[in-house]
């Protein structure tokens, strides 16, 4: 699986792909990718370069002349597999894909769960490629209280969800961006995951403290029962089916599964992941959580995909 081998070649000349250039891992890494001075073809529905994983006619055209690219996958179908192949067929050499944390542990989601079964289909796909790959398994973003989709129940100053007293150690986007810009345009990645997490673990309850004593409003941490959780989102209009996604994607937090560190930060960066904390003043600083208005739908960033 481990291929060390150094991999150095001039990525700088083309452009590199970064397919999810508008969620919240794409759009740090293009922005890192510019100002390290590469060219950067920023695909998503909505990016400067048109890309929708349901429409496999952008797929060539984002692929041409590329040699480099991040992918953040589509958790909704399969369709990382084909478009590897498509990608190698078109000259692609290195592919960082974004993954998530269980990938490996059959007990972190329930089998049937979506999201899961099409990141593990994605992670073969790209391991079986002849492509230089390296694959990134972050835990839980620290960007999902301000840019995903808890932005707006920390608006609302009620954070409910089934986690129970679970702790998550959240990882900053910042931080995975590093890593993925390391392992596109530097060398000993191929063939590396690399499993990634904050510094420390913190429970929801402790989350919301922190945010409260950043802004200064009260934002509580509800625990629900899962059916509790559910019936509340379809009460607000979001599909049963939606709601109960979510319910599962939230479980391994409250079934204890997400709450151990990942050494990744430290072994590629040579440094400390950022701490909770400091992605809260960062947030607050770019003025998430201000007023009534999500910053979610100030910034028109995605939610949580699953
Ligand atoms: N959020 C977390 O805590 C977390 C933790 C571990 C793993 N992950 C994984 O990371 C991935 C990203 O999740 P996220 O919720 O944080 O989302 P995100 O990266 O913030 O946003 C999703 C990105 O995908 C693009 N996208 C969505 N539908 C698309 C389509 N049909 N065609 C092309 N692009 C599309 C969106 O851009 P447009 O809307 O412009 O198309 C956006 O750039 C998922 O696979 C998720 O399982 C997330």
């Amino acid at each position: 699986m481990t291929d060390t081998r150094n991999t150095a070649r001039s990525t700088a000349r083309r452009p590199v792909l970064v397919v999810g250039a508008t969620g919240k891992t794409g759009r740090r890494v293009a922005a890192r990718l510019r100002a390290a001075g590469h060219e950067v073809r920023a695909a998503s529905r909505s990016g400067a370069w048109p890309f929708d994983w349901n429409d496999r006619t952008t797929w060539g055209p984002a692929l041409e002349g590329v040699e480099t690219a991040y992918v953040v996958p589509f958790d909704p179908a399969p369709v990382v597999r084909p478009f590897v192949e498509q990608a190698e067929a078109a000259g692609l050499r290195r592919l960082v894909l974004l993954s998530g944390r269980g990938i490996d542990d059959p007990d972190y989601l329930p089998g049937d769960a979506l999201a899961g079964s099409t990141l593990v289909d994605a992670e073969e796909a790209v391991r079986s490629s002849g492509l230089e790959w390296t694959i990134l398994r972050p835990g839980w973003f620290s960007q999902n209280f301000d840019e995903g989709f808890l932005a707006d129940m920390v608006g609302s100053g009620r954070i409910g969800l089934p986690a129970g007293d679970g702790a998550a150690s959240f990882v900053d986007a910042e931080d995975i961006a590093d890593v993925a810009v390391a392992a596109l345009t530097g060398t000993g990645h191929a063939g590396l995951i690399h499993e990634l997490s904050g510094p420390r673990a913190l429970t929801l309850a402790e989350v919301a403290a922190e945010i409260s004593a950043a802004t200064g409003r009260t934002v509580e941490y509800v625990a629900l029962p899962p059916e509790e959780f559910v019936a509340e989102l379809v009460g607000q209009g979001v599909g049963a089916e939606d709601a109960e996604a979510l319910a599962t994607t939230v479980s391994p937090i409250l079934r204890g599964k997400d709450a151990h560190l990942s050494e990744g930060v430290q072994r590629v960066l040579g440094r400390e992941p950022r701490a909770f904390g400091e992605y809260v003043r960062n947030a607050v600083a770019s003025g998430a959580w201000v007023g009534s208005e999500s910053v979610s739908e100030k910034r028109g960033t995605a939610t949580f995909t699953s």
